[in-house]
């Protein structure tokens, strides 16, 4: 899944990861987490021709591939992305007891593909899982339903990437037991490192295979796409 895909990544991981797995990809908000999961997953793609799912809930389709492109990603054809606003403005129609369950409506999509595209279809991007819980109001359940949609893309052998925001100060918005329940954690922060703010990936958790832990740092190239580069000095 590293491999072969953004500039420097499988430096920081002894062996590459296999499915499934569920990985949280943290940051705060600008921290490249849409570049950086929409990029990884276009070249993986790619190079497999196997099939993937990027499902925004926080912009348009237009306005994703947009900024991607600003990046220097190029889309690819083995790659659908969907997006939930026009659902997010149906629901605006319905009576509060027909709104729709956002998790089992990405648990239906992603069962749809599944018999679609069969084995084919191998990664899965939720963009993000803040923005699930905002359309979600019943909070009591949800931390129940999180687990089954986990559960649901284990089973269909997903590699799943769930992005979610992390202020730079501040409380972030879990449920406090997604850690637990993810088999990965990446989190892309920004750092102050001899004087100037740099962006940086930090591999936090990865079940399965044996990791670097350091801070690397994470740039846009001149000619376009992202690279992980060498460790970050702090101070
Ligand atoms: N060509 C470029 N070179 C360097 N940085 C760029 C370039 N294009 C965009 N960026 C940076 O990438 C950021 C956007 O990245 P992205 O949308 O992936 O972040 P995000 O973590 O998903 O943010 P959000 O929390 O808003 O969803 C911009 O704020 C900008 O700082
Ligand atoms: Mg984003």
């Amino acid at each position: 899944m590293f491999k072969d895909t953004i500039r420097g990544l499988d430096k920081l991981f002894k062996d590459d990861i296999k499915a499934p797995k569920i990985i949280l990809v943290t940051g705060p908000p600008g921290g490249m987490k849409s570049s950086f999961v929409y990029a990884l997953i276009s070249k993986y793609v790619e190079n497999t021709g196997e099939f993937a799912l990027y499902t925004t809930l926080e912009e348009r389709v237009e306005s994703h591939l947009e900024n991607m492109e600003a990046v220097g990603i190029k889309l690819s054809m083995n790659m659908q992305v969907s997006d939930l606003t026009d659902l997010r403005e149906m629901d605006q129609l319905l009576a509060e007891e027909e709104q729709t369950n956002y998790i089992d409506f990405t648990e239906k999509m992603v069962a749809h593909l599944k018999k679609k595209m069969g084995d084919r279809f191998t990664v899965f991007a939720l963009d993000s899982l803040g923005a699930l819980y905002s359309l979600m109001d019943e909070t009591g359940n949800l931390r129940k339903k999180l687990y089954s949609l986990f559960q649901t893309l284990r089973d269909y052998n997903l590699v799943a990437f769930m992005l979610m925001e992390k202020p730079l100060y501040g409380q972030p918005p879990f449920l406090g037991n997604e850690g637990f329940l993810v088999d990965g954690i990446i989190n892309l922060g920004m750092e102050r490192s001899t004087g100037k703010i740099v962006r940086f990936l930090q591999v936090e958790k990865m079940r399965a295979v044996s990791h670097s832990m350091e801070k690397h740092a994470l740039v846009v190239g001149v000619d376009g796409g992202i690279a992980v580069l060498g460790p970050v000095l702090s101070g």
